[in-house]
């Protein structure tokens, strides 16, 4: 993994409005603070326990730096494939494959390739399809682009969405989606102290500030990293749903029925499984 210090190093901290630093570096410090190595075995043993047979065919639709393709890897999963919008990402995830002798050898098909697009651009289908590590709670926010404005067209927004995932998805084939804790109608405020450790030597922690407008569904996250004493910060803004509303919506997108796999309170996000009937692709 590249130090923070190179992560981070030709970006300033400049105010938000020149939005010098790349979100792909900042998660690739925050990222590596979030997943420790207790956060990820306990995510990938909940995960490869519910998806069960190792031989199953997984897409990753948000595989960004790798968790959990790599994790599930370890456990034994033997068709696992990648896909994310962020190019970055994908090739800090091909650098820790190449660095790590245990995976040297594993030549994953990775893809750039956005959600609203993925039918287009992967046209097959996957016994399992994840959306995990709450990824579903950036979208819009993660690429820069026109963010839906009101309650219904940001409703109709994420339903489009989670239509092309279950288009990937096989029919009687499952899809995984998380979704952060704290995105509940109880929360206006949510401060999340994300980590402290040191990287490569160099003394790191991140924080997010994550304010919740329910009227007008929207998320502030302002994201701000800490490296020796530079601080990087950036303010990005996301759509706001709940467990139970995301649930109304994969039912919205085709999905025959979804249950909801427990997840301890250590882990950040709550897992919906949803259901493809087994009606023909
Ligand atoms: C919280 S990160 C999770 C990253 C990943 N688990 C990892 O190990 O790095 C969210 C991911 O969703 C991806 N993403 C956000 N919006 C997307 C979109 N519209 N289409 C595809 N990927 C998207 C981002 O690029 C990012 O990698």
């Amino acid at each position: 993994m590249s130090s923070p210090h190179h992560a981070l190093a030709s970006s300033s901290d400049a105010p938000d409005a020149a939005d010098p630093v790349k979100l792909a570096d900042m998660w690739s410090v925050s990222g590596q603070l979030l997943h420790t190595e207790a956060y990820r075995r306990t995510h990938a043993r909940l995960l490869a326990e519910a998806i069960g047979h190792r031989e199953q065919k997984i897409l990753d639709a948000a595989c960004g730096m790798g968790f959990p393709m790599r994790e599930l890897h370890d456990l034994g999963f033997t068709n696992l494939c990648g896909s994310d919008a962020d190019p970055d990402l994908i090739a800090k995830f091909r650098a820790l494959l190449a660095a790590a002798p245990a995976t040297a050898q594993w030549r994953p098909r990775l893809m750039v390739a956005t959600w609203q697009e993925l039918p287009q651009r992967l046209p097959e289908t996957f016994d399992v399809v994840l959306n995990v590590d709450a990824a579903i709670g950036f979208m819009d926010s993660w690429l820069p682009g026109e963010m839906r404005v009101g309650s219904t067209r940001i409703f109709a927004r994420v339903v489009a969405v989670l239509r092309n995932f279950h288009a990937v998805t096989a029919p009687g084939g499952r899809f995984f989606i998380g979704l952060q804790k704290n995105n509940h109608k109880g929360n206006s405020f949510y401060p999340m102290h994300v980590g402290r450790m040191s990287i490569d030597g160099v003394p790191a922690e991140a924080q997010w500030d994550m304010t919740y407008d329910w009227t007008r569904r929207i998320k502030t996250w302002v994201n701000t990293v800490r490296i020796d004493d530079r601080a990087f910060s950036q303010t990005r803004q996301s759509y706001l749903f709940d467990l139970a509303e995301l649930g109304d919506f994969l039912l919205a997108a085709g999905f025959a029925h979804v249950e909801r796999l427990p997840t301890p309170d250590d882990l950040y996000e709550d897992i919906l499984i949803a259901h493809r009937g087994d009606e023909a692709a």
